[in-house]
């Protein structure tokens, strides 16, 4: 029970920044910029984002779509790392590998979070 409350604590509080990552435009921009570009984040590849009417044929992994409501840490920890969760995860390691930077990372998070 302890557990579920500081869970439910640290949720509210990423709640908090996301709303405060919302108005940073410049910053999703930039994620959603990193996002769609083969020589940076080539998310694309393998999620088929829909919404803003992106076309995509990656089926490899998940569409992120929907993900307004995870915290922030979740989003960036996966891209940081997808084996910390998933050991045998095909989603190359980004931030570990050293592909993106911390700022790029967050820039992704935040348009992440845009995505319908
Ligand atoms: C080589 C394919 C591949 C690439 C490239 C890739 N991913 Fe993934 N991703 C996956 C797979 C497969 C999963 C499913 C979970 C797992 O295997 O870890 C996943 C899971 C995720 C999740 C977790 C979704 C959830 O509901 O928990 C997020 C967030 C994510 N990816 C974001 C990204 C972002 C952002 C990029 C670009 C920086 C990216 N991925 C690039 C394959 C990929």
């Amino acid at each position: 029970m302890k557990v579920l409350k500081s869970i439910l604590a640290a949720t509210a509080v990423s709640g908090m920044l996301a709303t405060s990552a919302f108005s940073n435009e410049a910053l999703i921009k930039e994620g959603e910029k990193i996002f769609n570009n083969k020589n940076l984040g080539n998310c694309l590849a393998c999620h088929g984002a829909n919404g803003k009417g992106i076309e995509s044929p990656g089926s490899m992994g998940p569409k992120l779509t929907g993900l307004a409501y995870y915290p922030d840490e979740y989003l960036y920890d996966v891209i940081y790392n997808p084996n910390k969760k998933n050991p045998i995860s095909q989603m190359p390691a980004f931030g570990k590998n050293g592909w993106l930077s911390d700022s790029q990372i967050k820039a992704v998070v935040a348009y992440l979070k845009t995505i319908q």
